[in-house]
């Protein structure tokens, strides 16, 4: 009898301490971004960890970034409001500077009692973020670069064909003999380890790793070679320019065309495409390089402590593979916007979600995640000047629902690409604000994309819908690989005028 009141005491003291902890200690986050990495499956090769990851989390399959560049889509994600909000859609604004004091994801954790850590690649280095990585508004530290991106675009790439070393596009390397003994991503991981074991634990951390790989050039160890045989390399279904593709939505990928080993091919600007055998070998280093980048994120996490961790995993974008005859990111497709997004957290049961979300949900998913104070409106329109306010939603409901995925108002994804000219030009991949004359709004469902390629006016910021430089729609039922643009095709008239309405709805 009196025993069983102990018991029931121990246990009842045990049940408040419990409750008091949860609610007072935060999680820490981890929050891991890379480059370029687009959304990959086991078809295509087999990335380990991030499959045993993904088993372990609440996976959206259908995530879709705002706009498929590094600088405009990485401040999308970590202010969580969309490039038109930040007018940023190339890297020479800082939106502290030239639109509003709006608050950043590392900034509101550091506001809320975290200490936070940018290691690598986490804002897009340079104008964009003013020099500084957003420093010292987001970090508690000033932000970690490694010692090797220095080389990161060097001549250190040995050719074989011309027996020296080239700037190639494809560049396995052996790692000793690299300038500085190292690689960037490697350098990145031991910075990172190190922050995880060595930092003061008075406060919870908000540390974000960014790795630079599979970005270009496709530079990895050459061990990772052998782990994707080029036998089991896949050609892309559709390696042509499509027919009725609209000439506006084409990108004639000039950061790939000009690498040495590329340029040698003297393939025709702008709409040559890569012969056979080298897109199989380009694929090959790209999947190279994202199971090198595998290995990295499995080794990092195995320091966290996933009892009071949120891991967020994700890219800034996708990256085109010979789909269309395209390379590159630079484009409204699929395959240039669909990103991996995990997210791990303490009491979270492993999903799957295909419903179509954004890299600007990051940010409220987060705020409720780690239960930082809430109640952040919902931005009134792109112009919004609120310091805190949100474009996107969050994605805590879905990630804690049990019901089907269906029910959910917000079934779509709204993604951008500016271009200077109809007609493909040298800066059509990335042009500056002041050369922008068309913009290509798109929207994503589960079942459809829709793009509008609209003037924009780059002074004023003002779209006119009236005036179309060129219309997509790809049903992704019949056409997963959008090779068939079905825009005139008078069946799908009522799929487009609605998507047409709901896309303008939402753009403003
Ligand atoms: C912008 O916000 C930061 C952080 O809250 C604050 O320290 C700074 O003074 C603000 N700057 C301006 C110009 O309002
Ligand atoms: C950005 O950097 C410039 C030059 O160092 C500085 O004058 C400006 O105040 C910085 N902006 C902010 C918001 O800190
Ligand atoms: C950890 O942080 C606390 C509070 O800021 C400080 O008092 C303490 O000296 C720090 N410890 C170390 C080892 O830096
Ligand atoms: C590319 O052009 C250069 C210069 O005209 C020529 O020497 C070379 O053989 C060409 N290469 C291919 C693969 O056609
Ligand atoms: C995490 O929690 C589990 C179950 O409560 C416990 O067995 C394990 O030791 C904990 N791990 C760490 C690293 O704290
Ligand atoms: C943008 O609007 C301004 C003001 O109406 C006009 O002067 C300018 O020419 C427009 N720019 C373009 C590219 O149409
Ligand atoms: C676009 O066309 C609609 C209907 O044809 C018209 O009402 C509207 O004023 C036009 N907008 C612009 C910006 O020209």
């Amino acid at each position: 009898m009196f025993k069983i009141g102990i018991t029931s005491l121990i246990k009842v003291l045990f049940f408040i301490f419990n409750v008091r902890t949860s609610i007072t200690l935060k999680s820490n986050v981890l929050f891991i971004v890379i480059d370029d990495l687009r959304h990959l499956t086991g078809q295509d090769v087999r990335l380990p960890n991030l499959e045993k990851m993904a088993a372990n989390s609440v996976n959206f399959k259908n995530t879709f970034a705002q706009q498929a560049l590094c600088a405009p889509s990485r401040n999308s994600l970590l202010t969580g409001r969309r490039p038109d909000a930040l007018r940023l859609y190339d890297f020479y604004s800082y939106w502290r500077d030239t639109v509003g004091n709006f608050t950043t994801i590392p900034q509101y954790f550091k506001e809320n009692g975290y200490e936070t850590f940018s290691v690598g690649k986490v804002f897009h280095p340079g104008k964009s973020s003013n020099f500084t990585d957003d420093y010292p508004y987001s970090w508690s530290h000033y932000p970690y670069h490694p010692p090797t991106d220095k080389f990161k675009d060097s001549a250190v790439c040995w050719d074989t064909r011309v027996k020296k070393l080239q700037s190639n596009l494809i560049c396995p390397v052996r790692v000793k003999d690299q300038p500085g003994k190292s690689l960037p991503d490697l350098q990145t991981l031991d910075y990172a380890v190190k922050v995880l074991r060595e930092r003061n634990n008075s406060k919870p951390y908000f540390l974000a790793v960014g790795f630079h790989k599979p970005h270009i050039p496709l530079k990895f160890p050459q061990k990772y070679l052998e782990k994707v045989p080029i036998s089991r390399v896949n050609p892309p279904r559709y390696p042509n320019i499509p027919k009725r593709l609209p000439v506006v939505a084409w990108h004639p990928w000039a950061d790939v065309r000009h690498r040495d080993d590329i340029a040698s091919l003297n393939i025709s600007f702008p709409f040559g495409t890569i012969p056979k055998k080298w897109t199989l070998k380009i694929r090959q280093s790209y999947f190279a390089a994202a199971r090198y980048i595998d290995d990295l994120v499995g080794a990092l996490l195995s320091y966290v402590n996933f009892n009071n961790t949120v891991v967020v995993l994700t890219s800034d974008h996708g990256w085109s593979l010979g789909e269309n005859g395209l390379w590159a990111k630079y484009s409204n497709f699929d395959v240039a916007l669909r990103v991996p997004l995990l997210f791990i957290a303490p009491g979270l049961s492993p999903k799957t979600v295909s419903k179509p979300v954004e890299l600007v949900d990051i940010f409220p998913s987060l705020v409720d995640l780690c239960g930082l104070p809430g109640n952040i409106p919902k931005c009134n329109t792109v112009e919004d000047k609120l310091t805190l306010c949100f474009d996107g939603k969050s994605l805590l409901p879905v990630m804690k629902s049990k019901l089907q995925q269906n029910q959910y108002i917000y079934d779509f994804a709204i993604s951008q690409y500016p271009r200077p000219s109809v007609y493909p030009r040298s800066n059509s991949d990335k042009p500056r604000l002041k050369d922008i004359k068309i913009m290509g709004y798109s929207i994503r469902t589960k079942r459809y994309r829709y793009t509008q390629w609209i003037s924009f006016n780059n002074t004023l910021f003002t779209r006119d819908w009236n005036k179309t430089y060129g219309l997509e729609l790809y049903d992704h039922l019949i056409d997963p690989d959008e090779s068939n643009d079905l825009c005139f095709e008078p069946k799908y008239n009522a799929i487009k005028n609605h998507l047409s309405s709901l896309l303008r709805s939402n753009v403003k």
